[in-house]
């Protein structure tokens, strides 16, 4: 089943030179495609509305400053069961305890800066791709 999920690839992604690998990963995936990509700082209010859920969690205030402390990759991948799929790739939040293989567990190790944001169902791929494209993607 043909599905779209929002993708961010966090500041600390984009600062430390791994778009490039984390892109190809999910290009290698079969029938996977990049259908948006944008290099953008976000701004609070964006992040406000991404992140409503968390407010009032002793990670949310840190966690919106990382977010907005340089640019990430915002983007819409396209393809086969891609919601579960980007998600299997990216690990569990913390990078410790994600597997070698992962994208958290290959390259990360504090839990605030873990690469790479992806919608776990459809009703949040949905929302969240009005968020940061609501001219549409
Ligand atoms: S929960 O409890 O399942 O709703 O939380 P989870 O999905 O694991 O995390 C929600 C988002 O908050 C980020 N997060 C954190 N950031 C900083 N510090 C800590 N301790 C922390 N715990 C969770 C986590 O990465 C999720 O953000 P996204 O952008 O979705 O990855």
């Amino acid at each position: 089943m043909s599905q779209r999920t929002l993708v961010l690839l966090k500041p600390d992604a984009v600062r430390r030179g791994l778009m490039g690998e984390i892109i190809g990963r999910l290009e290698a995936k079969a029938g996977w495609t990049i259908t948006a990509l944008e290099l953008r700082t976000l701004d609070r209010a964006t992040l406000e509305q991404h992140y409503a859920e968390h407010e009032g969690r002793p990670f949310y205030a840190p966690l919106l400053e990382f977010m907005t402390s340089g640019p990430s990759a915002v983007m819409v991948v396209e393809g086969e069961r891609v919601i579960e799929g980007v998600r299997a790739l990216a690990g569990p939040t913390d990078p410790i305890q994600a597997a070698p293989g992962s994208i958290r567990g290959d390259f990360g190790t504090i839990v605030r800066e873990n690469l790479i944001h992806a919608s776990d169902s459809a009703e949040s791929a949905e929302r969240e791709m009005k968020i940061f494209f609501p001219r549409g993607a």
